[in-house]
């Protein structure tokens, strides 16, 4: 368990009201893309949490909330390839406007596994949205829709994000030394 002394003394990447301001644009240009509509957010346990939110109270059109949890990192900082998913969503996603909310997307594997996995429950439509896009690894077969930010290389901690588990809680992003 990492004493919360130690947390403070992670380099911030991304101080509280830049995410912030990120968060607001995000939302705005959610609104309006989805303008008499009431999407369904789906989102990405654990990480997500905080992000999600941040952005569900950034919107000003109403929407739904549903959480899945995959696994694929384990407790280590590096991807071992292979996602499972832990828990499924609830409800019918029939008809409805998906929108995926992930806290970070690095490879794009998360994301490609689970386009796949909710066009096969054919959704009206679908989009994502990740708060920190991973920016060395930007080339997907897939559109980004919706980009907080892009970040470099570095393993990064804070606002949802975990290493092992750890520094969740911080609310501005932090890099992992
Ligand atoms: P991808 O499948 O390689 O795109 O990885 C996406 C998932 O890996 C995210 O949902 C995170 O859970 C995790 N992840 C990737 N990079 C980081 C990081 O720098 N810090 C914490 N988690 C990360
Ligand atoms: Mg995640």
């Amino acid at each position: 368990m990492v004493r919360y002394k130690d947390s403070q003394e992670l380099p911030v990447l991304v101080e509280e009201p830049v995410i912030r301001e990120a968060v607001l644009r995000l939302g705005r240009d959610i609104s309006q893309d989805y303008a008499s509509k009431t999407p369904l957010l789906i989102g990405v346990l654990k990480g997500c949490f905080v992000f999600m939110a941040d952005l569900a109270r950034a919107l000003t059109v109403p929407c739904e909330v549903e959480f899945m949890r995959l696994s694929s990192y384990g407790a280590g900082a590096t991807s071992s390839g292979v996602i499972h998913v832990i828990s499924d969503i609830q409800t019918s996603i029939s008809g409805r406007d998906i929108i995926i909310v992930e806290d970070i997307v690095d490879s794009g594997t998360t994301i490609s596994f689970l386009m796949e996995h909710l066009i096969s429950h054919s959704p009206a439509s679908i989009k994502v949205c990740t708060m920190f896009l991973k920016g060395s690894r930007a080339n997907f077969p897939f559109n980004l829709d919706y980009v907080g930010m892009e970040i470099g290389a570095e393993f990064v901690v804070g606002y949802g994000l975990d290493y092992a588990e750890q520094y969740r809680f911080l609310p501005d992003l932090r890099v992992l030394k």
